[in-house]
């Protein structure tokens, strides 16, 4: 039998799955795993929803960068930020008049409550994924999840306080999948000894040498090293373009006062 750290070794992300369904049970498990993760406070302030629907899966699929695999995943799990449940509560618990009677100022979800709220969610995210790993399930996290906003407020059915920062595809390894590890970065540019040290000009070309390698020369973009070549593909593209206007719109909706 694989060891934990052996499993954590061979992880890879999946963009290509088995025809067929993920069973209950499993899904169960990899729920119930991601539920069992570390929470701040242990209050939680996160959702899951579980995606299994064809049509929004395409929808999410062209809405998320036009990755198609999306769409093939089995099942889809979206982590939301989500204080809204507890601010409900709060309603329920009287905590407006609460506050008045006490000489307090009633307080809206703020910045660091999406932060609490964000970490949640990621780190439910990461315990989901180890989950299926053990059961044979692969699988990718999605970062155009926080793109377009204002259609997945609209597809989830989102609420002003629950915000999708988190977005995962399962499906079964393939019978024919060879394993190929993506190469992480050499520790000693990565972990420092008790504090933070700027990497001279050597080390930061030594550190993305072999990414540097990959990429060829007749690239379309211009690129004559790795530096030029990603903030082409990706600080200076749409998608992180959208990225960053869509994420904007989010916090606006979260920190946005309606009393
Ligand atoms: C926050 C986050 C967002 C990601 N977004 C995408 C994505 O949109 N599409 C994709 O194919 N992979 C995505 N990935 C997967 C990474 O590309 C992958 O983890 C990385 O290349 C390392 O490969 P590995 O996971 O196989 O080790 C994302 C990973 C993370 C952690």
């Amino acid at each position: 039998m694989k060891s934990f750290l052996d499993m954590l070794e061979n992880r890879v992300s999946l963009r290509r799955y088995k025809d067929k369904d993920i069973k209950p049970s499993d899904l169960n498990k990899i729920i119930h795993s991601a539920m069992r993760a570390p929470t701040a406070g242990n209050l939680m302030h996160y959702s899951i929803l579980v995606i299994k629907n064809k049509e929004k899966k395409k929808i999410l699929s062209e809405s998320c960068d036009n990755q198609s695999f999306i769409a093939q995943a089995p099942v889809i799990l979206i982590f939301l930020a989500d204080l809204q449940r507890m601010y409900d509560y709060f309603e329920v618990c009287d905590l407006k008049k609460y506050c008045e009677n006490n000489n307090m100022r009633f307080k809206n979800p703020n910045l660091a409550s999406l932060f609490l709220g964000a970490g949640d969610a990621f780190i439910a995210a990461q315990n989901a994924v180890i989950a299926a790993e053990s059961l044979g399930i692969g699988s990718c996290y999605i970062g155009d999840l926080i793109e377009n906003y204002e259609l997945k407020k609209d597809l989830f059915n989102l609420s002003q306080y629950t915000m999708p920062l988190v977005m995962l595809t399962f499906g079964y390894y393939p019978d024919d999948f060879k394993k190929r590890k993506s190469n992480r970065f050499n520790k000693e540019y990565i972990v420092f000894k008790e504090e933070y040290r700027r990497l001279d000009e050597k080390e930061l070309i030594d550190m993305y040498k072999r990414r540097e390698e990959r990429i060829r020369p007749d690239n379309k973009l211009n690129a004559e090293n790795f530096g030029q070549y990603i903030y082409k593909k990706k600080i200076d593209s749409k998608f992180f373009e959208e990225m960053e206007r869509s994420l904007k719109l989010m916090v606006i909706d979260w920190l946005e006062n309606r009393e």
